[in-house]
């Protein structure tokens, strides 16, 4: 079972919120409302999350991130749809049954942590388990195991102002974890630290989930930082999500050019892996007399991996011969090669939907194609493309 399931998510803010709920199924959009003092902050959310996913929603400022995190937690019902977390639909449930849910089995960090600046680190990490009545003796060993996860052993007692911004974070990120909830939603929980430090966060919270194996709906705007953390991504625009997929998905293929244009400033040479590139080793072997055999192809490879390997690591191997590097599954078998050409053009420009070239058939009035095999997926047809290049 999943953990957490979004079904048809809507909230609307505003006048009449059923009837523009109508409108947007109709097709409306979001500014025909907004004329009419309106707003659609989540319009049709539907996504899984599966324990110890992270599973990133990323979007601009007014996306509606925050609105969606809220009803995930039962802080704000949907105007219309359903959450449900183990299978349980937190909008069927009462106030108190619901208020049970958060605060034992749901954290949420924030971006702007507001530490009690009177009560020392410790009292401050134990804050979430002093709600649940926990006993003193033990919210405090629960607290001080919490700090030393979020790599803060040895300052239980100090005071908020003595610490750092990052460290101050460090102690919202403790005061999730002591609670052992099972969910944590984490709002821009990073956004506000500066880069070196917002990247040892990041390295800190995957180390964290390799042992502590949360689920977490994690919410940024940033997409590097939504793909060193994001099993699964959700990209946001006004209100929708308009791709929901894995890092490469979002790289190689963007839904629109909106998804496109984030994907500018990412380094895609440690995000795509071999897998996610490589070509069907067919395009290689060749025809009659002259076709090679896939141990010919490894004989000849510059070098053999794994298709999780990420791309930065064929760049020398490459460099070396004219030889295609090998793609080898776990049994040693060929599953793919990555000639230096391919290797080269997805560092480029990311494919839109308006600037891939056309993979479709012709246009009726055209000549028949030479080549009659249906029109592969837009990413193989790339891949292809540069094999016969
Ligand atoms: N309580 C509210 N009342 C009215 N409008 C709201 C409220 N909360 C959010 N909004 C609006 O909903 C939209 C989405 O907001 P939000 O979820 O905070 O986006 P994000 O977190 O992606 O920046 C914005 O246009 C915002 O102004
Ligand atoms: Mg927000």
């Amino acid at each position: 079972m999943s953990r957490l399931q979004a079904e048809h998510l809507y909230k609307v803010f505003g006048r009449r919120p059923e009837e523009a709920i109508q409108r947007l199924e109709g097709g409306a959009d979001r500014d025909e409302l907004r004329a009419e003092g309106t707003t659609a902050a989540v319009v049709d959310a539907s996504f899984t999350v599966e324990p110890g996913q992270i599973f990133v929603v990323m979007g601009l400022s007014g996306s509606g991130k925050s609105t969606l995190l809220r009803m995930l937690n039962g802080l704000l019902a949907p105007t219309s749809g359903r959450v449900l977390f183990d299978g349980q639909d937190l909008t069927a449930l009462t106030g108190g049954e619901l208020r049970a849910v958060r605060s034992r089995r749901i954290s949420m960090v924030f971006q702007h942590f507001a530490l009690f600046p009177h009560r020392s680190v410790r009292e401050n990490a134990a804050y979430g388990l002093e709600v649940q009545g926990v006993p003193r003796a033990e919210r405090d060993h629960r607290a001080a195991e919490a700090l030393a996860l979020a790599g803060l052993a040895g300052w239980e007692d100090s005071w908020p102002d003595e610490l750092s911004g990052g460290m101050q974070q460090r102690v919202g990120l403790a005061r999730a974890l002591a609670t052992d909830a099972d969910l944590l939603l984490m709002d821009e929980s990073f956004s506000a630290l500066d880069p070196l430090i917002r990247r040892d966060m990041q390295d800190q919270l995957l180390q964290l989930q390799k042992t502590l194996k949360k689920t977490i709906v994690f919410i940024t705007h940033d997409l590097n930082e939504a793909m060193r953390l994001g099993d699964r991504i959700a990209v946001m625009r006004d209100g929708r999500i308009v791709q929901l997929g894995s890092a490469e998905d979002i790289l190689v293929t963007p839904a629109d050019d909106y998804v496109a244009s984030f994907t500018q400033d990412v380094d895609r040479s440690r995000v795509l892996t071999a897998g996610a590139i490589m070509a069907d080793p067919e395009t290689v072997l060749g025809e009659g007399p002259e076709r090679r055999s896939a141990e010919d192809v490894l004989a000849a490879a510059p070098a053999t991996v794994r298709a999780d390997t990420p791309i930065i690591e064929l760049f020398t191997p490459c460099s070396t011969g004219e030889a295609p590097v090998a793609v080898v599954d776990g049994t040693g078998a060929l599953t793919g090669v990555v000639p230096r050409a391919r290797l080269l053009a997805v560092l480029g420009e990311p494919m839109t939907p308006s600037s891939a070239p056309e993979t479709g058939p012709p246009a009726a009035a055209a000549p028949a194609p030479v080549d009659r095999t249906p029109a592969p997926a837009p990413a193989e047809a790339e891949a292809k493309a540069v094999a016969r290049a």
